[in-house]
């Protein structure tokens, strides 16, 4: 492969060139270190990658095989090869950084059927500095027409063993689960992003981008450390039904050779199709609060009753306090009918256009206008996807009316349980991955985005990236958020946002909702707590990043501590650069980002169980410029377990030219605003 590199570099400097039928064609990163190959042996398809010479993947092997019709995975080879090199940069509307560079060499490879069908369809490869994507491109004159895809054969042949940290797929709790952490022939079937590091210290993390209209794919190991795709099915065991041409999501590998380098890439965003939207200026970044948290420690209800949440008095006084502070926003769960039925288990009863008699919609639309504050909507469909989308306009319509600009939407339902009627009206049950709900969410993004809302999925499909193509995605759950620190017992332990970053994050932002301050609540729910320090709710602000972030705990305990609060109140969710300073998988992690729109600049920090001190340069920070650095850290004797509330609050002077040391306290973290001074 590498012999061929030469080859290859010739090759940039014409668009395309022709290869001989079954030679391996090649394509490199731009700065040579990655490499493709993909070759035929015996009619079969394989495609292997090396880093630095050395191999990542061994040769892997690519093709479908479908309902009545042969498969596309035998009598195959290679009958055109292409090479291109691509360099641009784009902007994010809102987002970690407002420039992205899409900077890739590209080998399309043209894969025919030699007897038979003779049908043909091309393989498309993009080789960037942080990784690979790769998709299948049929097109119309491919001879597939309609077909339903029963298994994707692309096959992830890793190269060695590693460290993993995954969690398992097509169990009941959809992505919410702690992530394992084993060796790489441990895995049987996980999730994407699914992340790992080797003995020589390589990081490599596969993933999916721009899944639409398709299935989700998650790995299967099928021996050794060898694994294949494996494609949500539809309610008849098909995974894929489509019909003319079509290409599937990019299949991603990132690889880097440093943790942080996977935090520091854009490959997944670069691969989706850009904004399809056109002015998105509605879209609002922002912060919320919301009657939620009081649910979810039983203090409150969704449903009617003595402790009703989303009464109007109760939301006033939620207007009132997000006024005061600076929040954007308030999330009002509960204000529709439907909750006081079994909703855990039958969606069907949920009237999106129908508030409880003690919820003044547009008396609140109003309240909340004249405080420059807007409620969020909620639609908790519970899987129940017909009843929600036979609803839905005129939800988004009367919601709109009343000054709402973003939804929560809500499937909570066990995987596999996601239900829809089909044109008789009978029942079939879905996957939260599979095709059905990838159409579905395209559809709530499409018709929210007429009355100019945005979307916040919970018990969601996976991120892919789509939020560039509809910037009205602006987040989503998909991981085991704070809620299981209330009624989860024991909770996520001090480790999970340390892995984070490194798996679930990599695929997008998500609304874990931190900012819980009375960590305890003995009263509310005994055997619960939040095992982290109290400062280590500070640093999520930063190191989880989300457009959209809440301060989720009750108003009561902000207005207790206030001068911990003041990091909610001035940390912004929407940045003009992002940069991960330092981390290992499961272990630490530091993010430095600078707000936009400012000269601002914020950092978060966070370790798992473990208390360590890291050390990081400030030369993020203007040259010759004094900051007043904003410091919130775990006291000297603070211990999420013992002691987590024990933090030190105060300022000093830096510049660009500073060391900044972190004291982690066991399960705590670090917040710090950077405010330009003179
Ligand atoms: C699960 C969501 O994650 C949570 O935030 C919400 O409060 C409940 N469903 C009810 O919709
Ligand atoms: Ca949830």
């Amino acid at each position: 492969m590498i012999l061929r590199l030469s080859t290859f570099l010739l090759c940039l400097f014409v668009a395309t060139s022709q290869l001989l039928a079954d030679e391996p064609a090649v394509v490199t990163s731009p700065n040579g270190k990655i490499s493709v190959a993909v070759t035929t042996d015996d009619g079969r398809l394989y495609y292997e990658v090396a880093h630095v010479g050395k191999p990542v993947l061994a040769p892997s092997r690519l093709g479908f095989r479908l309902s009545e019709m042969d498969g596309f995975d035998d009598g195959l080879s290679i009958s055109a090869a292409a090479v291109a090199s691509h360099d641009d940069t784009w902007a994010l509307p809102w987002g970690e950084r407002e420039a992205v560079r899409n900077h890739y060499n590209e080998l399309t490879v043209t894969v025919a059927e030699h007897e038979g069908l003779k049908r043909h369809l091309n393989v498309v490869f993009r080789v960037f500095d942080d990784g690979i994507g790769f998709r299948y491109d049929v097109p119309a004159d491919g001879g597939f027409g309609e077909i339903g895809i029963t298994d994707e054969i692309t096959e992830f042949a890793f190269a060695e063993e590693a460290r993993v940290w995954w969690i398992p797929a097509r169990w009941w709790n959809r992505y919410e689960y702690v992530y394992n952490e084993t060796q790489l022939h441990q895995v049987p079937m996980a999730h994407t992003p699914i992340t790992m590091r080797r003995d020589d210290g390589l990081h490599i993390s596969v993933h999916e981008a721009a899944l639409t209209n398709y299935s989700g794919m998650s790995l299967e190991k099928s021996h050794g450390t060898t694994f294949k795709a494996n494609l949500s099915p539809g309610p008849d065991g098909v995974k894929v039904r489509l019909n003319g041409a079509f290409v599937t999501p990019w299949r991603t590998i990132q690889i880097a050779e440093e943790a942080t380098g996977l935090l520091n890439s854009n490959l997944i965003l670069n691969l989706n199709e850009p904004n399809k939207l056109g002015d998105v200026s509605w879209v609002q970044p922002g912060k919320y609060v919301g009657i939620w948290w009081g649910m979810h420690l039983g203090v409150e209800s969704w449903g009617s009753g003595p402790i009703h949440g989303a009464t109007t008095e109760n939301t006033k006084r939620y207007i009132d306090f997000a006024a005061k502070y600076g929040f954007d926003g308030v999330l009002v769960e509960g204000w529709n009918e439907g909750w006081d039925g079994d909703w855990f288990h039958n969606g069907d009863v949920f009237n999106f256009t129908k508030p409880y008699p003690d919820y003044n919609l547009e008396e609140l639309g109003k309240y909340a206008r004249d405080r420059g504050v807007r409620i969020i909507g909620h639609h908790e469909t519970s899987g129940s996807v017909t009843n929600y989308e036979n609803q839905m306009a005129d939800s988004f319509a009367l919601l709109a009316k009343n000054g709402v600009a973003q939804v929560k939407t809500g499937y909570v339902a066990h995987a596999g349980d996601i239900k829809r009627l089909d044109e008789n009206g009978n029942a079939i049950y879905e996957w939260h991955d599979g095709q059905f709900m990838s159409q579905h969410h395209e559809r709530v993004l499409i018709e929210a985005a007429k009355h100019k809302i945005s979307i916040n999925a919970h018990e969601p499909i996976k991120d892919t990236g789509l939020r560039r193509t509809y910037p009205n995605w602006l987040a989503r759950e998909g991981a085991r958020g704070q809620e299981y620190n209330a009624w989860g017992s024991p909770g996520n332990p001090p480790s999970h946002t340390a892995v984070l970053p490194y798996t679930r994050m990599l695929s997008g932002p998500m609304d874990f909702t931190p900012g819980i301050f009375d960590l305890l609540f003995e009263e509310a729910q005994p055997n619960d707590r939040v095992r982290t320090t109290l400062a280590k709710q500070l640093s999520l602000y930063v190191v989880i990043y989300s457009p959209i972030q809440m301060a989720a705990d009750l108003p009561e305990n902000y207005e207790a501590r206030l001068d911990a609060f003041q990091f909610i109140r001035d940390v912004p969710t929407d940045w003009s650069e992002s940069i991960a300073l330092n981390g290992e998988i499961g272990d630490y992690v530091t993010f430095a980002r600078k707000a936009r729109g400012s000269e601002e600049w914020f950092l978060g920090s966070l370790t798992n169980e473990d208390a360590r001190t890291l050390s990081v340069s400030l030369d993020f920070l203007s040259p010759r410029q004094n900051y007043r650095a904003e410091i919130y850290r775990d006291g000297a004797d603070a211990d999420w377990d013992t002691n987590p509330y024990a933090m030190v609050i105060e300022s000093k002077t830096v510049t660009a030219a500073d060391t900044l040391a972190l004291p982690l306290a066991p399960g705590g973290g670090m917040a710090v605003r950077f405010v330009p001074v003179n």
